[in-house]
């Protein structure tokens, strides 16, 4: 299942899951369209063969579809998924989405017990059939562009989207310099800086805003100074990257559209904004979303496949360049953990808990 946001490389995972489970002499089904598909059931739960996967490789977004499904955070969402799987033999799932498709898939492995068993006292399933499904493995996979889950270092498409950004930030620059302008690009990223912190280090930008480390008050003085010593030493171009969830200490956005006031306001100059948006997340992967993806979906055949019955789910990713497993509670609770600090001002403390990317 891919749930949650696409990302590039997801259709990589997806075909070393199909391959590597086919090698490993099992059957393979796909649950198409993510979690809302598991609640669909029927045709949204398709058998995959060696050749259904061919060919997708270098494929953005997801062949098998996902979505944000609202209704699998409600108890009968989760009954009627978890009735839809049982009736199809499934009891091993492996998970390809974000943070929050990951602490749901590990809300339901925790609940599936007693799912089970309300789904019997309301006979909608068969003691038997219950009796063959008591547990549900769940093994996990980082999708998501925003590279914002603690416990692997890349998570599957963040290295697209940042040579997207990256491509599109030099493409600005040579615009910008033929005109002496400043850019500001918004880049996405919720809670998390790194797309916004790699992209302004890989293109050369002046200034960025990231939503871990807020800039201290008077940022807009220290900007615009920047900015001019900048243009003092014959650069001809701004740039300037924006998370899409930068904020100051007060927790008010720092917008594109507020930082091209304030340089209207001190400067006097227009600067030029350019929303990436979705284009971030679209196209085909980069060699590194392939080979990871690749090697992390091999990796998670097996761990689903070894899983034992009372097994806590686990996370598949990637540290210092090798594939590694950690508990999926863990990696998902130092993430809020990583949110919270946020949230209590305390930036320290968020910068150190994010771990990769952001020590100096
Ligand atoms: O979490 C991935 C992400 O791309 C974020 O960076 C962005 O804020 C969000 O998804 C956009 O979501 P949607 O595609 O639902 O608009």
């Amino acid at each position: 299942m891919t749930s949650g946001g696409d990302a590039q490389g997801m259709n990589a995972a997806v075909r070393a899951i199909v391959r590597a489970g086919i090698h490993a002499g099992v059957e393979v089904f796909a649950v198409q369209e993510g979690w809302q598909g598991a609640i669909e059931g029927g045709e949204q739960i398709v058998q995959l063969n060696w050749s259904d996967v061919s060919g997708i490789l270098p494929k953005g977004g997801t062949m098998i579809g996902t979505a944000r499904s609202p209704e699998f955070r409600t108890r009968e969402g989760q009954l009627t998924a978890v009735e839809n799987l049982i009736e199809r033999g499934i009891d091993r799932l492996i998970v390809i989405g974000g943070d929050g498709s990951l602490s749901g898939s590990r809300e339901l492995c925790l609940a599936w017990p007693g799912l089970v068993q309300e789904l019997v006292a309301a006979g909608r399933l068969t003691p038997e059939a219950a009796a063959a499904h008591p547990r549900v493995a769940i093994v996990g996979l980082v999708g998501s562009i925003d590279n914002d889950m603690v416990g692997t270092d890349m998570t599957i498409g963040t290295d697209s989207a940042l040579h997207r950004i990256t491509d599109a930030i030099d493409a600005i620059s040579s615009t910008a310099e033929s005109h002496r302008r400043t850019f500001i690009v918004e880049v996405m990223g919720r809670r998390c800086g790194y797309l916004a912190l790699m992209s302004a280090i890989a293109g050369g930008a002046d200034y960025t805003f990231l939503p871990e480390s807020p800039p201290r008050d008077g940022w807009e003085d220290r900007m615009v100074d920047v900015l001019g010593r900048g243009r003092a030493a014959g650069r001809r171009d701004s740039v300037i990257v924006v998370a899409e969830g930068a904020a100051d200490r007060d927790g008010e956005p720092i917008t594109a559209e507020r930082v091209q006031q304030v340089l209207l306001d001190r400067t006097g100059e227009e600067a030029r904004i350019t929303i990436l948006g979705h284009v971030q997340r679209g196209g085909t992967p980069s060699a590194y979303d392939r080979w990871m993806a690749t090697a992390c979906g091999v990796e998670a055949v097996h761990q689903v496949l070894d899983a034992g019955e009372t097994d806590e789910p686990m996370l598949v990713g990637m540290r210092r360049d090798h594939v590694v497993s950690v508990p999926l509670l863990q990696a998902v609770e130092d993430t809020h953990r990583v949110a919270d600090y946020i949230a209590e001002g305390d930036f320290d403390a968020a910068i150190e808990a994010r771990g990769v990317g952001f020590t100096t």
